[in-house]
């Protein structure tokens, strides 16, 4: 074997060193993909998502069943539409139906297969919250307030029925 010059030597080190970061960045995608046995990141996200939409869908039922303060009803359907709107649909990568966060999830995989529809009723449920804020600020009566809280809910229930499995 021929003995290196110092040259040669140093671009052997850098080409190593490329190596490892060339290995460490492949190391870095494998992560990506999701080890089924820990948490899913995003599977925790959309799971805290949704538990902050019904929170705040029942901060409104609170509000239209017993004393209505406006304020509040409008604040909770604009979080709702905010969730909806700015976060829904980047949180359902495609295969995120298997595996767990803050518990094992509940997506069917046919969210997948009708990916238009399910993507439909995400964005439903971002306008009727949006309307309920306005029609709630506008300052209608209960009835109206209640057949628009009504129309969110059917959105929830739809999505649910066909996209969540039952537990
Ligand atoms: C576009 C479809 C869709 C809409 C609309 C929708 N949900 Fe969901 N929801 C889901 C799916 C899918 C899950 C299961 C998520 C998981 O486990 O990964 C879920 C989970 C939940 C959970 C359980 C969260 C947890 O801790 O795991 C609650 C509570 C919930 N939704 C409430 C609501 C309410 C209230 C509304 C309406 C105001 C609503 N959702 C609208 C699809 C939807």
């Amino acid at each position: 074997m021929p003995t290196m010059n110092k040259r040669s030597a140093k671009l052997v080190a850098m080409l190593l060193s490329t190596g490892a970061i060339a290995l460490a960045m492949g190391s870095a995608v494998a992560q990506q993909a999701p080890d089924p046995a820990k948490p899913n990141p995003v599977i925790k996200a959309r799971q805290s998502a949704f538990q902050i939409v019904a929170w705040s869908s029942g901060r409104i039922k609170a509000n239209i069943d017993g004393q209505y303060n406006k304020d509040d009803v409008v604040k909770a359907a604009n979080t709702i539409a905010a969730v909806a709107n700015s976060t829904v649909a980047p949180l359902f990568p495609v295969g995120s139906d298997k595996g767990h966060g803050w518990h094992d999830t509940a997506l069917l995989p046919d969210a997948f297969a009708d990916s238009y529809r399910f993507r439909q009723l995400a964005i439903t449920l971002g306008a009727e919250a949006a309307e309920l804020a306005k029609v709630a600020d506008g300052g209608a009566d209960l009835p109206a307030v209640k057949a628009q809280y009504a129309k969110l809910t059917r959105t929830c229930k739809a999505c649910h029925d066909d996209y969540r499995a039952k537990n």
